[in-house]
């Protein structure tokens, strides 16, 4: 088969890590794993310099044809007062949006020869691998109404509105359930039923669901705040966590902090699945952002990116096999010692972005 990629590489160090999955991909081509025809299109602050806008509808078309979309970062000072609708950022939530990306997955993996230079306890990380599946299209970060009233007697009112209909929580669902089936058959969905009525919808729908579709796979309910304290406390007691878009955000990036550095945490966003072709809309990007502070040094850690398309790999292409290879090359290079400037520690080699690129592609 042919997959067709969009890489939208955007700004700073997104364009410097996305040199090495095109590195990925070439090699790949060339040694017959797969044939990736690519296209390039621009995002953000670099879409804004040329074409006036954070993504073009000709860049969106481009989108909407591909198999997967790999994005690198968008954003930056330079780009600091720019009109809000042009904002870098803008062009990633039209994407998110447009391709109706409403599953977000986090993994939080920590690598062996990691956990030993983690500041946290060694025996809490070592060997973590958790996956968080957030909601990421509803809930209290779009629902309406959605404001700030003047109340005339030198008060406001914010208003923010947290809105999940049935469907919504039973797609996200079935991505979190269908996850664990390849995983440690685990799910914990976290809420506040206790507190929220979109909580106790959400537990509703995820016992039926599960009752209904993935007796198989087991099923805990956990208010999402003692969800924060147990994923601190011991992590690798989760597989699969399934929560909406305003829990997932924070507990994501809880997690994040469980695995080391931003340059190590990968991502993807899944949209419905077609019926006709089978395949879903989807993206690939690392979980940090354009890190204006190191871009042009080529100091950044590419494997957030790499670890990215290895994800396309297994989620959009059914290529597992392959994915392995890719998190294993990392995991190995990590066992050499090689490592980027912001994961070094001591009797580490630091090597740049474009040398450890190629140590995982030998790998
Ligand atoms: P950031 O993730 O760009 O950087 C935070 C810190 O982590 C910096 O010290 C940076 O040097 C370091 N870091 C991040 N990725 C790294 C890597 N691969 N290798 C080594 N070190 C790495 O977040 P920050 O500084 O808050 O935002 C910078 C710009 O990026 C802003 O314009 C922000 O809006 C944008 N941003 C974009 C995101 C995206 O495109 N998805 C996500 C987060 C921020
Ligand atoms: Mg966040």
């Amino acid at each position: 088969a042919t997959y067709k990629l969009l890489l939208l590489p955007g700004d700073g160090i997104g364009i410097e890590v996305m040199a090495e999955v095109k590195r990925l991909i070439a090699w790949m081509n060339q040694n017959g794993l797969g044939t990736f025809e690519t296209e390039e299109g621009l995002v953000g602050g670099a879409a804004y310099d040329t074409e006036g806008v954070a993504i073009s509808d000709a860049t969106m078309a481009l989108a909407q044809a591909a198999d997967a979309v790999i994005f690198g970062a968008v954003g930056g000072p330079k780009w600091a007062s720019v009109p809000y609708e042009a904002r870098p950022e803008a062009g990633l939530l039209r994407l998110r949006k447009d391709l109706g990306l409403y599953a977000n997955l986090r993994p939080a993996i920590c690598y062996p020869a990691l956990a030993e230079a983690s500041s946290l306890k060694r025996e809490v990380v070592d060997g973590l691998d958790i996956m968080i599946v957030r909601e990421l299209t509803g809930g209290v970060y779009f629902g309406e109404p959605k404001t700030i009233v003047d109340l005339g007697n030198g008060q406001k009112r914010a208003i923010d509105t947290q809105v999940y209909d049935t469907f919504e929580i039973e797609r996200i669902g079935r991505v979190a359930f269908e996850l664990a089936r390849k995983r440690r058959n685990k799910v914990a969905s976290m809420e506040k039923r206790n507190v929220m009525k979109s909580g106790v919808l959400w537990n509703e729908v995820m016992t039926a669901l599960h009752a209904r579709e993935f007796p198989d796979v087991a099923l805990e309910h956990v208010l999402a705040d003692a969800g924060g304290m147990q994923l601190v406390r011991w992590p690798k007691q989760f597989d699969v966590i399934v929560t909406d878009n305003l829990f997932g955000d924070m507990l994501s990036d809880v997690a994040a902090m469980l695995t080391g550095s931003l340059g190590m945490l990968p991502s993807a966003s899944l949209g419905d699945v077609d019926p006709s072709t089978g395949t879903r809309k989807s993206m690939y990007e690392p979980v940090h952002g354009s890190a204006p502070d190191i871009q042009g040094k080529g100091i950044a850690n590419p494997i957030a990116m790499l670890a990215s398309f290895a994800m396309a790999l297994r989620y959009s292409f059914g290529l597992g096999r392959e994915a392995d290879m890719v998190e294993q090359a990392i995991a190995a290079t990590l066992d050499k010692g090689l490592r980027t400037a912001d994961i070094t520690s001591a009797g580490c080699k630091v090597v740049g972005t474009q040398e450890m690129g190629e140590a995982v592609i030998a790998e």
